[in-house]
């Protein structure tokens, strides 16, 4: 029964190439992201996942500024150790590029002035804090105060960490520079503003269909609606940045927050050309069959579900092509560390270079997937990761494979014995019907206890008794227990592929995993197999002191 490929477009949150990757953003973004991109592929659908650094702005130059750097080096350093990263942890992009590139630039640029002529963009003059003793304007991150709307005292220009709520550096109370501690001035600059507030309307209408969004995401959308949207300044005074594409605005550039969302459209556009098919890109965004799915956390949800789709929708308009506007924005809520939120600009937080010097990719996926705070916060804790390693992956997963194998491998000639009954196909469409939903926990709950199933079935028919009994029988509960590993290696394959592509050659097959597909494929009788290794380790309970002793704990 071939179903016609669905067309799936995965954009993932750019991180800002100022900083090492931490869990955070893993369990908030990529790994989800990576999980919905593998099982799609492997049920045959169409997929391009992409995102890049996110090298611009405040964030790399109040970096560059405290390490006496430059922000390109700054960008590029972090944008190498990146995708170092997505290799070890396996996140399968089919394009991983940066905000800085030429392709990059040209494509935002061409969408400020398509906005520009259209009127959609427009110039005005704004207040703006100016440092008096740096004598220069303060942007963003640059001035910090207090939130006009939750009263939080260390709020950014740019946003409230506290309540999540977009600003403007002119809306804090109490406004001070980070550097030097002093009140700015308000001063009087040139810039260019997005008509935001033309787009509530047609925002409003298109929302009210997405019952199906997550609920803090539709009631964060619906409330910023709620309130009203303003126009919002899409240039800012520096030097570090894509140049706004208009004569005598040479001193400044286009805000980062304008330009990286930009960043989905453009690294389709890359994809398609480095793939020598350069109009490629279209099938994903202009063909409405094509879904496109957010993947991000939630400080950046009005950035996807507002402001994003009001771009799209101008361009639409101004090209007269049709661009495609989010199908849906599965943010995460935040993942805290032992209680309090990491941040890479803020200094308290799991890095994931260091965590994977130390521990497998799939031990930490594991963990990552099955504590992700897909409804609600959710909190890391060294020893929840060790009791969820050592007591689920291992004591269920790991030991049904291990014991199964190791028994067949030695009694039965190095072979699948003949067949029985259960079976793994039940996993595998339960699995792939919850990530479909972006449900990710309850889609590696539902294959964990299928395994725990199994691993009931092999204990109850206790092989190692029938081996001496009756041999016909004991082969039938071993092929069982083999079909079952099969088929729940195939459900666990999005959230565990360095394991998953493992076992696939111990259980005596060749080439990836997801060759098979998401079905089941049973095992032939007879078809040799490898020698068992054991897939996890188990880890020593030391490692929780030891962990915490290294967090200054
Ligand atoms: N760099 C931003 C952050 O780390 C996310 C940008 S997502 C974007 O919060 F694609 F919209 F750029
Ligand atoms: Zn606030």
């Amino acid at each position: 029964m071939a179903q016609t490929p669905r067309k799936i477009f995965l954009g993932v949150a750019w991180p800002y190439s100022n900083g090492s990757l931490h869990i955070g953003q893993i369990v908030g973004a990529y790994l989800p992201a990576d999980i919905f991109a593998r099982y799609h592929r492997a049920a045959g659908n169409d997929v391009l996942m992409v995102s890049g650094s996110d090298g611009h702005g405040t964030p790399i130059t109040v970096r560059a500024e405290q390490e006496g750097r430059s922000p390109a080096e700054v960008s590029a350093r972090f944008h190498e150790e990146f995708l170092e990263s997505w290799q070890r942890l396996g996140i399968s992009w089919d394009l991983f590029t940066s905000t800085g590139t030429e392709n990059h630039a040209r494509v935002a640029q061409e969408i400020f002035l398509k906005l520009l002529e259209q009127g959609d963009i427009y110039q005005d003059k704004m207040l703006l804090p100016y440092c008096l003793v740096e004598e220069r304007f303060l942007l963003d991150r640059y001035v910090e105060g207090t939130c006009p709307i939750c009263g939080y005292e260390s709020a950014r220009g740019d946003q409230c960490d506290n309540c999540g709520n977009v600003l403007d550096p002119i809306d804090l109370k109490d406004r001070r520079c980070k550097f030097d501690g002093s009140e700015p001035e308000l001063r009087e600059s040139e810039h260019f503003f997005h008509r935001l507030s033309a787009y509530e309307g047609p925002l409003k209408e298109w929302v009210r269909d997405k019952t199906y969004w997550r609920k803090p995401v539709l009631n964060w959308s619906l409330g910023w609606l709620e309130g009203g949207l303003k126009d919002r300044a899409i240039t800012r005074d520096m030097q570090w940045g894509v140049p706004v594409p208009v004569q005598g605005w040479e001193s400044k550039r286009i805000y980062v927050w304008f330009e990286a969302v930009i960043g989905y459209l453009s690294a389709a556009i890359e994809w398609a050309q480095g793939s020598g098919e350069p109009q490629r890109w279209r099938e994903f965004w202009q063909d409405p069959e094509c879904r496109h799915y957010y993947f991000i956390g939630k400080d950046n949800i009005p950035f996807h579900t507002l402001i994003w789709p009001s771009y799209l929708m101008g361009y639409s308009k101004a090209t007269g092509e049709n661009y495609s506007l989010p199908y849906d924005v599965p943010a995460n809520q935040f993942q805290t560390i032992r209680g309090s939120k990491g941040s890479t600009s803020r200094g308290s937080a799991i890095f994931v270079p260091d965590l994977l010097s130390r521990y497998d990719p799939d031990a930490l996926r594991y963990y990552l997937s099955a504590t992700m705070p897909e409804t609600s916060d959710s909190d890391f804790t060294w020893a929840d990761f060790l009791r969820r390693n050592n007591d689920e992956l291992v004591a269920t997963w790991g030991n049904l494979v291990n014991r199964v194998l190791t028994f067949a491998y030695r009694n039965f000639d190095r072979e699948v014995p003949q067949p029985g009954e259960l079976r793994g196909e039940e996993a595998i469409s339960q699995t792939g019907r919850e990530i479909d939903l972006c449900h990710f926990r309850a889609g590696l709950e539902a294959a964990m206890s299928a395994a725990r199933e199994a691993n009931r079935y092999v204990e109850e028919n206790a092989p190692w008794r029938l081996i001496k009994e009756d041999r016909a029988r004991c082969a039938t509960v071993l092929y069982t227990g083999i079909c079952a590993i099969a088929g729940l290696n195939v459900a666990f394959s999005p959230y565990l592929p360095f394991s998953s592509q493992k076992q696939h050659g111990q259980l005596g097959n060749e080439g990836p995993v997801q060759a098979i597909g998401w079905r089941f494929s049973p095992p032939s009788p007879g078809q040799p197999l490898a020698e068992p290794e054991p897939l996890f380790k188990k880890l020593d309970p030391k490692i929780v002191d030891e962990e915490e002793a290294r967090m200054g704990r």
